[in-house]
């Protein structure tokens, strides 16, 4: 049997994996200078017997693995490759040999384990039909996104990619766990900034200023309503100021006030008239009160939609690979991610990857300098993602 083969193969790869994943955590790149972690795949995957691979953007690859008819169909999986500016304060010994630069989103984890899932399916490409394209992506925590870079130069082209999958890490799920969600999963990102200009003075004498702070207030206020009056009950929607800077003092009324926020949403269509709404509720909001209002709205990653058809049937093949004590039901989650760009090309699943170990202290969140990941995961990440593409290669033949 095609699932216990792979199993087993897993198995006997696990140890090279953990290996891999260390080495990678242990060298993090930024985003878009993934120079030497890009060579270090390409190394892996030629120690493997992959011979076809292609650059994909400057620091991106992809590989594929021919089974047997390769021209049936092609399925993709997704690892992205990039760290996060920010100093490690784990102390293993695979922790950050580049100062300042950590692998804190996992994707050391994503991109080994893709590597493991190459090496098992290259091994069993007899016993498949059809072509698996590897996407080792770069740059997936800066804007504009490796994704949309990589669809822009025809990464989803020759061969032509009928649906893809991605995996992430998830640290409130159990290692030796898997989650799945249909239909809406990730958020839109978009990015605000605001300036409102008033007029400074004596803290004494507000009449005779226009004051930006006491504006700003009012504006913060306001735009909750763009969120809880405009947006259906049922369409989830996120609008946080996280930043807001009014330099005056206990007397002093300062000449203007900056901020810094965020919108998340899962609608294309609201998140567009939601983005007027904000500029006119900031222009016309604070220019009613005298001031003047600067806003820009900066488009960050569309919203993840996973394919339901697709995910439903890659969550059975999970039951069948892990149990089905250990393929939990995901709620929605309002971060954004570039997977979500191919989400919105062609079928796609993204599905996360356990990495908490609460009696070893594993509960680092992502983004944070003690995230950390349980390695029992990669026990499961390998293995699964190999079985997923054979069952995903099925589904596209199926329909
Ligand atoms: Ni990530």
């Amino acid at each position: 049997m095609l699932l216990e083969a792979i199993q087993k193969i897993a198995a006997e790869k696990e140890e090279q994996v953990v290996q891999m994943r260390r080495h990678i955590h242990a060298n993090p790149e930024l985003s878009f200078q993934e120079y030497n972690t890009r060579d270090y795949i390409r190394g892996c995957l030629e120690s493997f017997g992959i011979e076809d691979i292609s650059p994909c953007t400057e620091t991106g690859l992809v590989a594929l693995i021919r089974g047997r008819d390769p021209e049936r169909k092609t399925v993709a999986l997704r690892a992205d490759i990039d760290a996060l500016p920010i100093v490690e304060a784990n102390t293993a010994s695979y922790r950050s040999r580049n100062d300042g630069v950590m692998h804190a989103c996992g994707h050391d984890v994503h991109s080994s384990s893709l590597l493991g899932t190459a090496a098992i399916l290259n091994e069993i490409r007899d016993q498949f039909e059809g072509t698996v394209k590897l996407i080792f992506q770069p740059g997936e925590e800066r804007l504009p996104g490796g994704a949309s870079l990589m669809i822009e130069e025809g990464v989803l082209d020759n061969p032509k990619v009928e649906s893809i999958i991605g995996q992430h890490v998830m640290p409130l799920l159990e290692a030796g766990q898997v989650g799945f969600r249909k239909g809406l999963y990730m958020a839109s990102a978009d990015e605000i900034y605001i300036r409102v200009k008033g007029k400074g003075g004596h803290g004494a004498h507000p009449h005779m200023t226009i004051d930006p702070v006491a504006l700003s207030a009012q504006l913060i206020s306001a735009l909750q309503l763009v969120v809880s009056r405009n947006s259906k009950p049922a369409m989830p929607s996120v609008l946080s100021i996280g930043k807001i800077i009014g330099n005056g003092s206990t007397n002093v009324i300062p000449d203007e006030v900056y901020m810094e926020g965020t919108f998340r949403t899962f609608d294309e269509t609201w998140r567009m008239r939601a983005h007027e709404l904000i500029r006119k509720t900031c222009v016309e909001l604070i220019g009613s009160l005298g001031g003047i209002c600067e806003v820009e709205v900066r488009k960050g990653y569309p919203h993840l939609r996973n394919h339901e058809l697709l995910t439903e049937r890659m969550k059975e093949a999970a039951i069948a690979y892990v149990g089905p004590e250990n393929v939990k039901e995901l709620e929605i989650w309002p971060a954004g991610e570039d997977f979500a760009f191919f989400a919105q090309a062609i079928p796609a699943c993204f599905y996360r990857l356990g990495t908490r170990n609460e009696s070893r202290g594993i509960t680092g969140m992502l983004h944070t300098p003690t995230f950390d990941i349980d390695e029992k995961a990669l026990g499961v990440g390998p293995g699964l993602m190999a079985w997923l593409a054979t069952e995903q290669l099925k589904w596209e033949s199926d329909q």
